[in-house]
């Protein structure tokens, strides 16, 4: 094909979510809140909490061989498994090689990628990179969390925000026409300067540190609906495209009032914004394959569609991809 070009196309997607879910209510049962006050801040009405067997490899692994059901490929066909998280099974061995023995996926090699809740983006675009130079022909982008473990249950402004869950999608190397299916682009972006508005506090090899997520909320939302709107602006632009060419915006679900800042911004209807915080509350770096995947799954989003990723987590990191289905 004269004008065909090489492309990461999205061959499978599947996701995982914990069996045990958890109502605002029962939150409160917890810790001084209301559903009122969750709903109302944040558009949170449950999330799903892991149990001990329910590991960042586990649920990465679930969602994992659902994507390659879809594509209908076995797991010796993967080149490489890319996993996004902040809460890995261990410091070592990287949970993604603890998924690729799960998988059978004997022929990949696989690493972690850490970039808090933008980890995805940052793992789709490292993924398109390696297709687009030919070095690998399939590859699973992974984001597996259990926030559940990080969370700090006595600091009710951050620990009825998060949920578990894991998301994975299989990109593959394909020669498409100009107009086909495939990643189109991917903008990262990285402030180390505000790194303290958004934490884990404590490492491996720091004992006296609690290991709690700590946030600024305030701080984060200040930032958060500047930069993802600069950066889905950013992601158009080099696309050539506006936000009326976008079918479906799937953002990074911290929060419905960033994803409806950012949605209007846009000037994006909110029926073309996928929605899930309300039943995962934030799960990370999982969820926006989550996301995706619930959308594909019943039907709204459908193959030629073009969708808008973006998110922005602890970093704080950020960045946007455009992919057409
Ligand atoms: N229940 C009841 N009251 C609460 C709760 C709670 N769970 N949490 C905080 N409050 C109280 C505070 O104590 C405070 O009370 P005070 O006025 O008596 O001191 C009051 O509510 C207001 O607190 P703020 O922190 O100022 O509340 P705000 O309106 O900023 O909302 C929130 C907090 C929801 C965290 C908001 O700042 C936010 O959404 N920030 C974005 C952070 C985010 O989404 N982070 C996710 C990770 S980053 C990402 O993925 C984009």
């Amino acid at each position: 094909m004269a004008d065909s070009v090489q492309r990461a196309v999205l061959t499978g997607i599947g996701g995982y979510l914990p069996e045990t879910v958890v109502t605002n209510d029962e939150m409160s049962r917890r810790v001084d809140t209301s559903d009122q006050w969750i709903v109302e801040r944040t558009g949170i009405r449950q999330r799903h909490f892991a149990a001990a067997h329910e590991s960042a490899s586990f649920m990465g692994a679930s969602a994992a061989r659902a994507a390659l059901a879809m594509a209908g490929l076995p797991a010796e066909s993967v080149g490489a498994i890319i996993l996004a998280t902040s809460t890995p099974d261990q410091a070592f061995p990287a949970t993604a090689v603890h998924v690729q023995a799960a998988l059978g996926a004997v022929n990949a090699f696989a690493f972690d990628l850490a970039a808090a809740c933008s980890g995805f983006i940052y793992g789709l675009s490292v993924a398109d990179a390696m297709i687009r130079a030919g070095q690998v022909q399939h590859v699973l982008v992974i984001g597996a969390e259990v926030y559940s473990r990080i969370l700090d249950f006595s600091d009710r402004g951050t620990c009825v925000l998060f949920g578990d869950g894991a998301g994975a999608v299989l990109l593959s190397s394909r020669h498409v026409s100009v107009d086909g299916p495939g990643v189109l682009s991917t903008h990262l972006h990285a402030d180390g300067r505000l790194a303290d508005i958004l934490y884990v506090d404590g490492a491996v090899g720091r004992p006296e540190a609690s290991g709690f997520l700590r946030m600024n909320g305030r701080e984060v939302f200040r930032h958060a609906v500047t930069l993802l709107a600069a950066a889905v602006s950013e992601a158009l632009a080099a696309n050539n495209l506006t936000a009326q060419d976008v079918d479906w915006l799937v953002p990074h679900q911290a929060n419905r009032r960033i994803i409806d800042g950012v949605g209007r911004k846009l000037g994006l209807p909110p029926d073309r914004v996928v929605v899930t915080v309300d039943a995962h509350a934030n799960t990370s770096a999982a969820s926006i394959p989550l996301a995706l995947a619930q959308a594909m799954a019943d039907g709204r989003i459908k193959p030629g569609a073009l969708v808008l990723l973006e998110a922005l987590g602890g970093g704080l990191t950020w960045g946007s991809a455009l992919l057409r289905i």
